[in-house]
């Protein structure tokens, strides 16, 4: 299915901030942290991460109360915002002895990096933002939500894996890469319903980022899938017009998800933004 033979990421184990992060280590050279989206984990990453480990210390988190990253109180909160995982990423940089990094988001992770970058920007080396967008939910979007982190208690995560498995994905992926469809459910299916609700109510609440995107001034760069109809190319593209000097980047082949459905053309992208970054500095 694309995993590059040889390689393999040590899984380590961090308690910072409340939290027992599980984190993919891998590789040497510039800090790169990825983030995943809502519901899934750190195996979003997993064809990237053997693509970029040759020149990046790549750093893949679970979010807490997602994969393996456990609350160590073993009580998970009724709601998590973007701000408490973006306060919880700083204090895993510190442990992980980063001063800044690079960090890479993807739909909600974007919704974290943008927090990140409005709480904690001298940690920042660059930003990549993937299938995401700076503005909040409508009052509608955020009652589903609320909704959603209600019922997911009764219902489990196979009505999530259901209803969303066919707008993650692009026509293409759905057509020919079952085995990614299938990767993607069992994703959904194996996170912990109370994460899941705990993110769904934080996202609910989170607030407009689109006025702090002109301050963004490190590099920068907007990636999405060509056929993402959650987070589309004209939203990607509009929010890179909105920070000084980022490109945007169209990626084929491609939903919401391109580190599973393209990950080599993702992977590609960073690549050649990392090494723009690199003759910057
Ligand atoms: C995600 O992939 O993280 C979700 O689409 C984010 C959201 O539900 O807004």
């Amino acid at each position: 299915m694309g995993f590059v033979e040889g390689f393999s990421a040590e899984m380590v184990k961090f308690r910072c901030n409340g939290v027992d992060w599980a984190v993919d280590l891998s590789g040497r050279g510039t800090p790169i942290v990825f983030l995943h989206g809502f519901p899934f984990d750190r195996t979003m990453y997993s064809f990237v991460a053997p693509l970029l480990s040759d020149k990046c210390r790549v750093i893949v988190p679970d979010l807490p109360g997602f994969g393996e990253s456990r609350f160590s109180s073993g009580e998970i909160p009724d709601q998590f915002r973007m701000e408490d995982y973006a306060d919880g990423l700083a204090s895993l940089l510190d442990e992980l002895e980063e001063a800044k990094a690079v960090i890479c988001g993807l739909s909600m992770g974007g919704y974290i990096a943008m927090q990140f970058f409005r709480r904690h920007p001298d940690r920042l080396l660059g930003l990549i933002f993937c299938d995401t967008r700076s503005t909040p939910d409508t009052e509608d979007a955020a009652e589903r939500r609320k909704h959603l982190a209600d019922s997911v208690y009764q219902t489990g995560t196979l009505p999530l894996a259901e209803q969303m498995v066919p707008n993650l994905c692009s026509p293409s992926t759905i057509a020919n890469k079952a085995d990614i469809v299938l990767y993607l459910r069992e994703m959904i299916l194996r996170q912990d319903p109370s994460g899941v609700a705990a993110a769904a109510r934080g996202m609910a609440v989170r607030d407009d980022s689109t006025p702090y995107l002109s301050g963004i001034s490190v590099p920068a760069i907007a990636l999405g899938g060509n056929d993402d109809c959650i987070s589309p190319p004209e939203v990607m593209s509009e929010m890179a017009t909105s920070i000084n000097g980022c490109e945007s980047v169209t990626i084929p082949e491609s939903g919401h998800l391109p580190p599973l459905e393209n990950p080599r053309f993702f992977a590609a992208t960073v690549r050649n933004f990392i090494d723009r970054l690199c003759v910057g500095n």
